[in-house]
């Protein structure tokens, strides 16, 4: 958790234009330090769901940037972020992603630290000269000055001042409240544990691609024609009862279709697209006992009218930027990890509602499974294409991307959206890039 700004001397408005973004973002690792020194180290960043440490000792490992971190239940309850390095030689403090602990003994030396955060015993410490003191702040961990929850999603931040966290979200609380929303018993618990994959791509990539319509048809096209040739009747005694070939033909819309779905983009650089897997076990359109058995207990909860708004929410990726991707209509997030400017970590997680058949959970599993575990046969499509995107700018040919589609059809969308487009557009990586560029001029 480095808090000094470094001295980089880059013309970011010129990097970061409307029209596309310099190759050098995504190429030049000055620019990734400056990334981390400006964004990661200032906003927001969601470090986990509370679900991952209900009781005090509880923490889970994570990132914010390259700050490697952990999430910690005190013992009054509340939630800090430590930093997961040994203040005596730096050593990293806990290898496991998460468990529970009365304090953190570092592998090294054994110094011990509490939950939060202050260093407790230090061997021989007999040893230090006078002047060397346990009970000095600085030889604790670093916390992160700002922790807030919205509804169970944890962001922490390494700025002492900065937007409150509500404003940092904006309208994307909404996709937040609507993944909650649809728990009969009001809370949603992270389980199953996490898909893990990691590109030889800028970590900007990935949201870049999640909210961009024009793509699945051409990347994902080997397992759209699969599944349309498939004459395989989808059989209800078989466990997956055809949701894999499902999503995997949902992508091959047509172009009008594609059009059709609606992009909005925000000034805080978040972005959400329409949703457009019409069919499948978890879509709002199947009527099976299952799925009725979890509407009868929605609506039992929050009223019939309510229910059907909370499952009416037809969106498919929520990306709340830098670095997360709420997919609440199938009860799963995406987390983005910036490794160095050529290498990004992605982890995905599947939700429990409570109140809902277990049936409910299972599907959503199978949905990330298919989606965007390391065997996904979706997802690997597009983890190949940010590896050659990020070798074609590493040679050096392509001075400036080019994100211009839809510019011109941009249309301001009220106070809750900056922009809306219903045309093919490139409007969220637009959001994303102004985003971009505020935080890294901002000193
Ligand atoms: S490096 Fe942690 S105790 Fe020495
Ligand atoms: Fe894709």
């Amino acid at each position: 958790m480095n808090d000094q700004p470094g001295n980089f001397n880059i013309d970011i408005a010129d990097v970061a234009r409307d029209e596309g973004m310099g190759a050098r973002a995504y190429t030049d690792p000055v620019i990734f330090d400056l990334e981390m020194e400006r964004i990661f180290r200032r906003a927001w960043i969601f470090v986990g769901h509370e679900s991952q440490v209900r009781k005090p000792g509880d923490f889970c490992r994570t990132r914010m940037g390259v700050d490697e971190v952990l999430l910690v239940r005190q013992q009054d309850g509340s939630l800090r972020v430590l930093s997961n390095a040994c203040t005596h030689r730096g050593t990293r403090l806990c290898a496991g992603s998460s468990g529970s602990a009365i304090s953190f003994v570092c592998p090294y030396h054994a110094w011990a630290f509490g939950l939060d955060g202050k260093l407790k015993f230090v061997p021989d410490v007999q040893s230090y000269p006078a002047s060397f003191t346990i009970s000095d702040p600085s030889l604790g961990l670093k916390s992160a000055p700002r922790v807030e929850s919205y509804r169970g999603f944890v962001f922490a931040s390494l700025a002492p001042d900065g937007p409150a966290l509500t404003d940092f979200l904006g309208p994307m609380t909404d996709a937040i409240d609507n993944l909650v929303d649809r728990a009969p018993g009001g809370e949603i618990e992270i389980a199953g544990g996490s898909f893990r994959v990691r590109y030889p791509g800028n970590w900007k990539l990935h949201h870049e691609n999640a909210n961009d319509t024009v793509h699945p048809s051409f990347v994902h096209e080997s397992s759209v024609s699969t599944a349309n040739k498939s004459k395989v009747d989808p059989d209800p005694r078989l466990i997956d009862r055809g949701q894999t070939k499902g999503m995997m033909a949902s992508n091959g819309l047509t172009p009008k279709d594609w059009n059709a779905i609606e992009l909005n983009g925000m000034a805080q650089g978040h972005s959400f697209m329409g949703g457009f897997y019409k069919a499948g076990l978890l879509s709002r359109q199947t009527e099976d006992e299952v799925m009725r058995t979890y509407r009868e207990a929605l609506e039992a909860t929050h009223g019939v009218q309510k229910a059907a708004d909370i499952l009416g929410m037809d969106r498919f990726n929520n990306l709340v930027w830098p670095t997360l991707n709420v997919n609440a209509q199938f009860h799963q997030i995406r987390v983005v990890h910036p490794v160095s400017v050529n290498e990004t970590i992605l982890e995905g997680y599947c939700f429990r509602l409570a109140g809902a058949p277990d049936e409910i959970f299972h599907r959503a599993v199978r949905f990330l499974g298919a989606l965007v575990s390391p065997a996904s046969m979706i997802f690997s499509d597009d983890l190949e294409i940010f590896g050659r995107v990020q070798r074609g700018l590493e040679s050096g040919v392509l001075p400036r991307l080019d994100s211009r589609r839809g510019i011109e059809k941009d249309a301001p969308a009220g106070e809750d959206c900056s922009y809306r487009s219903t045309t093919s557009s490139e409007l969220p990586i637009r959001s994303q890039l102004r985003a971009w560029r505020e935080w890294m001029i901002a000193q």
